[in-house]
């Protein structure tokens, strides 16, 4: 139906949608205040060296409103510990469950490939900014915890949380 909301993964050609929400919603970021060329490049190339796990998109009307990037930096065969970053709504979708839905994606996608054997444990982790405390809620909400704090993080003088979500 036109009205609802859809999450997938995206084709590297729509990677270029994500471009503008990024720069948006991202304002102090290294990368995404960079040229729309190499944030582009940056996005094709985290595409690339993820073909399990990678990016999620969510759409209404058909059209990106959001995303968000998973990568594996650790763990081992059976226990992956991925990492979730770039998570953003375009700031005129907010509020309309588009942030629910892709981060319900995020266990989906994880269950089924424990579904599909390529793993049997995961671990979700993200960090967040202690500016941004609409979204610490969101992941606490949803079942992640804070494991922990990083000083001058992303900047000097401002901390970050650890956020993590087990899943079994
Ligand atoms: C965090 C974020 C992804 C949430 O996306 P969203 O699509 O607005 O979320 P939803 O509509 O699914 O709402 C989920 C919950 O967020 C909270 N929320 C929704 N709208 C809100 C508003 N206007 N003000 C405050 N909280 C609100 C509510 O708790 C809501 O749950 P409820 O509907 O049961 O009340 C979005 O705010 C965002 O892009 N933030 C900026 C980027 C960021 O900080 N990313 C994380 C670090 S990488």
């Amino acid at each position: 139906m036109k009205d609802e909301i859809e999450v997938r993964k995206p084709r590297e050609d729509e990677l270029s949608e994500l471009v503008p929400i990024y720069r948006k919603v991202f304002k102090k970021h290294n990368i995404f205040q960079g040229e729309d060329n190499e944030i582009k490049e940056y996005l094709q190339r985290k595409y690339r060296e993820e073909p399990e796990l990678g990016f999620l998109v969510a759409l209404k009307n058909n059209k990106i409103v959001g995303g968000l990037l998973l990568r594996k930096v650790g763990g081992d065969e059976k226990h992956w510990n991925i990492r979730l970053n770039h998570f953003a709504i375009d700031e005129a979708f907010r509020g309309q469950g588009i942030g629910t839905a892709l981060i319900d994606s995020v266990d989906e996608l994880i269950l089924d490939l424990k579904g599909k054997g390529k793993l049997e444990s995961a671990k979700i982790e993200t960090r967040v900014s202690e500016n941004e405390k609409r979204a610490i809620e969101f992941f606490k909400k949803f079942g992640y915890e804070t494991e922990g704090e990083s000083k001058s993080h992303y900047r000097k003088g401002e901390s970050a949380y650890f956020l993590g979500k087990e899943i079994d």
